[in-house]
């Protein structure tokens, strides 16, 4: 089986639709097997447009397509009947009467099969075959079933298809329980097959089919036994690694993701935030030296600002209402997601930090402001963009003025930037403290100081530990009364702090909280999780 990648659907899509259209061209009165199903329909959509500027010409043509549901009327709109009419049919030059698809309505469905095999072959048989693959490897509707059938035949369809063919469907109790399909034989017979595969859906079956045996458990796999097929597939039923980018104010960390979640390449160059193209493009190129390396099926970006309609607005970046995923996209090919930083950093620990084990956290990062992360169900929560900006609740009502315009914002109470003002004001009032003394000492003051001033049994320093610990926890419980996670995770410089942070926050806590474990990689993961 030959294998073509192609970056997305669009490009597998053109790459199929050549394939066809070369094949009329050496050859104007082909026998072509077509499929239904969304795979093919860009392909279809491409032929059309061919077929109208001349490019490509059905007139000779033939077609029999491989299945379809029994019983069903070719009037229903999910009949394949109704499908090719569509998609296909109504917007070529092929005579109607060129065209076979198997009757649903049919009463004998045995002399309805016998007769489409004889069709095929007196036509002189498929020159060429499409097909698209079922999650469960089904090829038309052949089963997974020990006992394949060579020919074309009556079949009941698995719980499987049912399900996932049911998204055509009002309600899955409308989805037929039977099919008429070309059999395994049928379609073996076929001198040359395209087989299409397109999406993250598909990924697994695709890794089936590629590494595994030949098994009936997977009825595309008997394809590998015929000597002209070609698989063509885009990038995310390929592959499941991701890129992820954590785009920061010095640099911008780029990671990759395997289909385990795993970290297995990290690397950062510094940012060049001179204007938007510069940034954009820089993220691109990297992305792109990326891809060449490592077969890559999307790109997830964390950067810090608001999110909101696909617009990014950063203020310490270039970014001013960018559509930063799209033009990533222009510039890549492939898929690209986009959240915020803070986000982004809670989904990474979520799934491969503090939080792996569970399904519902809110992360708080602690920095100069306090950001946030709110992960239900394993996935990010975003609202129309962004959620997760817990550090402007507001605690205090006319309260310390906060940049965002709003007075008494969390942030102002409970950030490093909070903490390490208290203990400046507290050292300078107390010059007899040891506090003040390891403030003179280093001619500045941070947590690390105030916690080493904490750690030497400091009056003072524990004075403002305590009331700095109560306006933390306020804000824990408020957020831990709203989602009621499994944990909140709390990261950021000042989580160095340990245990001395820790113990005593949990003592005025309603909420288990831990310190997240992934450090700088907690981005790049949650960004590659985006896809
Ligand atoms: C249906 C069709 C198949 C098709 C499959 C996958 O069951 N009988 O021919 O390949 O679904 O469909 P999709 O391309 O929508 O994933």
């Amino acid at each position: 089986m030959r294998l073509i990648i192609c970056d997305n659907y669009q490009e597998m899509s053109k790459a199929a639709a050549k394939l066809v259209s070369s094949q009329l061209t050496v050859k104007p009165d082909s026998v072509l097997g077509l499929a239904t199903g969304s795979t093919p329909v860009g392909m279809y959509n491409i032929l059309a447009e061919m077929c109208k500027n001349g490019d490509v010409d059905f007139s000779e043509a033939k077609s029999f397509n491989l299945d379809e549901y029994y019983p069903i009327s070719s009037d229903n709109s999910q009949s394949y009947h109704y499908f090719m009419q569509e998609n296909l049919f109504s917007k070529i030059n092929i005579k109607p009467e060129n065209t076979h698809i198997l009757n649903g309505m049919c009463k004998d469905t045995d002399a309805e099969c016998k007769s489409f095999e004889k069709m095929i072959s007196e036509s002189g048989g498929i020159d060429l075959q499409i097909l698209g693959i079922g999650q469960n490897g089904h090829i038309g509707f052949n089963e997974p079933d020990a006992n394949l059938n060579p020919n074309t035949h009556l079949t009941d369809l698995t719980e499987n298809t049912i399900s996932a063919n049911s998204r055509f469907f009002d309600n899955i109790d409308e989805v037929p329980k039977q099919a008429i399909t070309m059999g395994i034989g049928t379609i073996l017979k076929a001198k040359k097959i395209v087989l299409l595969a397109s999406g993250a859906e598909k990924h697994k079956v695709v890794k089936q089919l590629l590494e595994g045996k030949i098994t009936t458990d997977i009825p595309a796999s008997m394809l590998k036994v015929h000597s002209d097929t070609v698989l063509i597939c885009d990038r995310a039923a390929y592959s499941s690694e991701r890129i992820g980018v954590d785009i920061g104010g010095t640099d911008i960390k780029f990671g990759i993701l395997n289909d385990k979640n795993e970290l297995i390449h990290k690397e950062s160059i510094p940012t060049i935030a001179s204007d938007e193209q510069t940034l954009i493009s820089q993220i691109a190129n990297k992305c792109k030296e990326l891809m060449q390396a490592y077969s890559i099926n999307g790109i997830g970006v964390g950067t810090p600002g608001l999110i909101e309609k696909g617009r990014v607005t950063a203020s310490n970046l270039p970014f001013k209402g960018t559509f930063l995923a799209k033009e990533l996209e222009r510039l890549t090919g492939i898929s690209v997601r986009v959240a915020n930083d803070a986000n982004c950093a809670a989904l990474g620990e979520s799934t491969a930090g503090a939080g792996r084990n569970s399904r519902n956290i809110v992360m708080i990062t602690i920095g100069t402001g306090i950001g946030g992360g709110i992960i239900i169900n394993n996935k990010l929560y975003e609202g129309k963009g962004s959620a997760g900006e817990i550090g402007h609740i507001i605690v205090e009502k006319g309260g310390i003025q906060c940049p965002c315009g709003q007075r008494g914002c969390w942030e102002r109470y409970s950030s490093a930037s909070a903490l390490v003002d208290m203990a400046k004001k507290r050292a300078e009032e107390h010059k007899d403290s040891v506090l003040y003394s390891l403030y003179k000492e280093n001619g500045k003051m941070n947590g690390k100081i105030f916690f080493e001033a904490v750690n030497r049994n400091c009056p003072d320093a524990k004075t403002v530990l305590d009331e700095y610990i109560e306006r933390l926890a306020d804000g824990i419980n408020s957020i831990a009364n709203i989602f009621e996670p499994d944990m909140i995770i709390l990261s950021g410089g000042i989580t160095n702090a340990g245990d001395s942070l820790l113990t005593p926050l949990s003592k005025k806590v309603n909420v288990t909280v831990h310190i997240a474990q992934l450090k700088n990689d907690a981005g790049i993961i949650g960004a590659a999780m985006l896809q």
